[in-house]
């Protein structure tokens, strides 16, 4: 039975690096007119490219439908060429912003300390960072679960209850990412539990904890069943509209 509390559900949809304006546009316009048929249980967000934060914006805008971005600099302003800065990501009503997605610590290098400073900067404008988790295979068959996330997790940890109250987590094991291989609910639940009870540990049990990996209508229900999954983490399904919604009318 899930405890009835402030871990309100969230579906997340991460396009990743997909999308133009043209077809942007038919999929945001497919996603507000199946809205008004499709009930979301909880709350529907996106996290777009940077380029198209204006047109999610215009286009979602008094909709059911929040927005954010897929990375943020660690620092403020300044000479980074190439950094959004979270204030940008303001700017264009922003409400989420993704943090250590396995993809960005996997191609750039990202370490847990330098997601948690990313996590920072966006809690000092009042983005609610989603702090990405999550082990590789290889950690999976070594039965290093546990080690592996607890290390990830630890910078966030110390960032205080204060702080992780304000921010969510998302659990992603990467071998389910994009491969069609999803976690059982089991094995997910297990690692949510174990999550949990670190934030726990630090007074923020209640900090909502997404599962993501080719999370998909067809298996959301069993894994929204799990007590300690508050929802999804959603990329490929969160490019077909139907699919989408599916999923967070679950
Ligand atoms: P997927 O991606 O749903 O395509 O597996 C999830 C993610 O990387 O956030």
């Amino acid at each position: 039975m899930k405890p009835s509390n402030s871990r309100t559900r969230l579906v997340m949809g991460n396009w990743k690096m997909h999308g133009s304006l043209q077809t942007n546009a038919v999929l945001l316009d497919a996603i507000k007119a199946g809205l008004a048929t499709s009930p979301v249980v909880g709350e529907l967000a996106l996290c777009v490219p940077y380029p198209y934060l204006a047109q999610a914006q215009s286009a979602l805008a008094g909709s059911a439908v929040s927005w954010g971005a897929q990375d943020v600099s660690a620092s403020a302003q300044g000479a980074y060429t190439g950094e959004v800065s979270a204030a940008m990501l303001k700017d264009f009503g922003c409400t989420w912003v993704l943090c250590g997605h396995s993809e960005r610590r996997a191609l750039h290098n990202e370490s847990s300390a330098q997601v948690a400073t990313k996590a920072i900067a966006a809690l000092a404008v009042g983005l609610t960072p989603v702090v990405c988790v999550g082990e590789t295979l290889a950690d999976r068959d070594a039965d290093d679960v546990e080690c592996v996330i607890a290390d990830q997790l630890d910078p966030i940890l110390a960032l205080g209850a204060e702080s992780l109250s304000r921010l969510i987590i998302a659990y992603e094991p990467v071998w389910a990412i994009g491969t069609g291989r999803t976690a059982t609910p089991e094995q997910a639940q297990a690692v949510h539990a174990f999550i949990r009870r670190e934030l726990a540990g630090e007074g923020a049990g209640e900090v909502r904890i997404l599962y993501g990996g080719s999370v998909k209508a067809a298996n959301a229900a069993s894994l929204f069943a799990q007590p300690d999954i508050d929802g999804a983490l959603v990329g490929g399904a969160s490019l077909v509209a139907d699919e989408f919604l599916n999923i967070a009318a679950v």
